[in-house]
């Protein structure tokens, strides 16, 4: 059985949820590697929609084991949430589910730094989910945060860390943002209440993965945002705080990369993007609200109205070499159906220099203009479509396009929202 890794190959939301869903059945354990409850992965049981935001999507199905990677930044309020929300609708997780014990805690006080930092930047703003993800990683790489293995300390010991670390925020708060404290009794006493929940699923992801790296238990990697978010790869400073790539995926779970056997990309059939920075493609009149609409472009965390634009073949091919895709899923090319043109930016125009690189700097990618390849749409519905043969001659065509220029098979195409609408192409779509 290979190992696989799932990486979001554009700004998020590229229906990794459905994807891991599908194929994680097989797996003996899938992990989150990075992020937290910035995420939102929704996956259709039948008509029931379940979205996660911490939980591995592949622990819908019995059986299998989910690990919380070391990478992530977690809020322990949000997970006892997302657990007993999940129980209630019939899925028990709470033996399935390990967390890493050097996975970052985020606190209240993240959530209430990241929205002031917001609020002072104005319109230089992230757009950040308000999830406290940024600031929960500045305490990480200062070496002041509080991880998982802290919530097994005996509870006073506990208690006196955590009153500590808010009172130090509390100082934060109050000399950089003229922001009330927080009680740091309460949030330490809850905290302790947390502890006795999650106590028993807290263990070293080096002594659980022991199957994984002599090869007798395989996992998927469930990777979080997309490849552009990324804080050393992504289009900064507008990025998440975390590695989506797969750098990531080795940092944030400590298994070797022999491991990775599969790196899997996934991209929408046009692009997408929530909060704010570059975005070349992005389409902004009434065809940029036709296709919101149709794909029913709205974050599953926020609910924010994404933003909406062409697929970006720069960008993808960029995704693709910096993580060594094996092979890449197109989703939602259903949401194309019914445009009579459809757009690939293949080039950019950057200050009068046409350039087919994809750029990261901070000042270059918004002055790049894209230049389109347009294709004639195929007009016709694709969602009963189960077989390469069953999709419309031009939509085949598009998807040979995009296979040819990224240099990788396309080994799935999403069609709708259901599990089974999709189109499986294990040998590529050039025929
Ligand atoms: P943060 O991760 O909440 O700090 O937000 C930083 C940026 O990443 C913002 O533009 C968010 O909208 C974006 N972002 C974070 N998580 C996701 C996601 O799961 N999907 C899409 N965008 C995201």
């Amino acid at each position: 059985m290979k190992n696989r890794v799932i990486i979001g190959g554009q700004w998020g939301d590229e229906g990794k949820g459905k994807i891991v869903d599908s194929l994680s059945a097989q797996f003996d354990w899938v992990a989150r590697y990075q992020g937290g409850a910035n995420a939102g992965h929704t996956i259709m049981r039948g008509d029931e929609k379940v979205v996660l935001h911490l939980v591995p999507s592949g622990l819908l199905h019995d059986g299998v084991k989910g690990l919380l990677g070391g990478g992530m930044v977690v809020d322990p309020w949000a997970l006892k949430e997302e657990i007993i929300e999940l129980e209630q609708r019939g899925f028990s997780i709470r033996d399935r589910l390990v967390i890493s014990s050097n996975t970052h805690l985020i606190l209240p006080f993240h959530k209430r730094i990241d929205e002031l930092a917001e609020d002072k930047l104005t319109r230089k703003s992230i757009g950040t989910t308000g999830r406290g993800i940024g600031p929960a990683y500045m305490d990480k790489v200062a070496r002041s945060g509080l991880r998982m293995g802290d919530l097994l300390l005996p509870p006073e010991n506990l208690e006196r860390k955590v009153i500590e670390k808010i009172l130090a925020a509390n100082e934060i708060l109050a000399s950089m943002y003229d922001a009330d404290p927080l009680p740091s009794a309460s949030i330490a006493q809850e905290l302790v209440v947390l502890a006795d929940i999650f106590r028993p699923m807290i263990t070293s992801s080096y002594e659980v993965l022991a199957g994984v790296r002599n090869g007798s238990e395989s996992i998927m990697f469930e990777g979080a945002q997309g490849v552009l978010l990324d804080i050393d790869h992504g289009s900064f400073p507008f990025v998440t705080s975390s590695s989506p790539t797969i750098a990531g995926a080795i940092s944030g779970t400590g298994l070797p990369p022999r491991c990775m056997h599969e790196i899997t990309g996934i991209f929408k059939a046009y692009c997408t993007r929530v909060g704010n920075g570059p975005f070349p493609t992005e389409i902004l009149a009434d065809e940029g609200e036709e296709l919101r609409s149709l794909g029913g472009e709205f974050g599953a965390t926020t609910g924010r109205p994404r933003r909406c634009g062409w697929f970006d073949l720069l960008a993808a091919r960029y995704a693709v070499d910096i993580n060594g895709m094996t092979g890449v899923v197109i989703t939602k090319l259903d949401v194309l159906d019914s445009f009579s043109t459809i757009k690939v930016a293949v080039e950019y125009d950057c200050n009068g220099e046409p350039t087919k690189m994809f750029q990261t700097g901070t000042d270059v990618l918004p002055a790049c203009k894209p230049i389109y390849k347009e294709f004639a749409g195929w007009e016709k519905p694709t969602t009963a479509c189960r077989t390469l043969a069953d999709l419309p001659a031009n939509a085949r065509k598009y998807l040979e396009f995009l296979e040819e220029e990224l240099g990788t098979h396309i080994i799935g195409v999403s069609v709708g929202r259901g599990a089974e609408d999709m189109v499986w192409t294990p040998e590529g779509v050039i025929t």
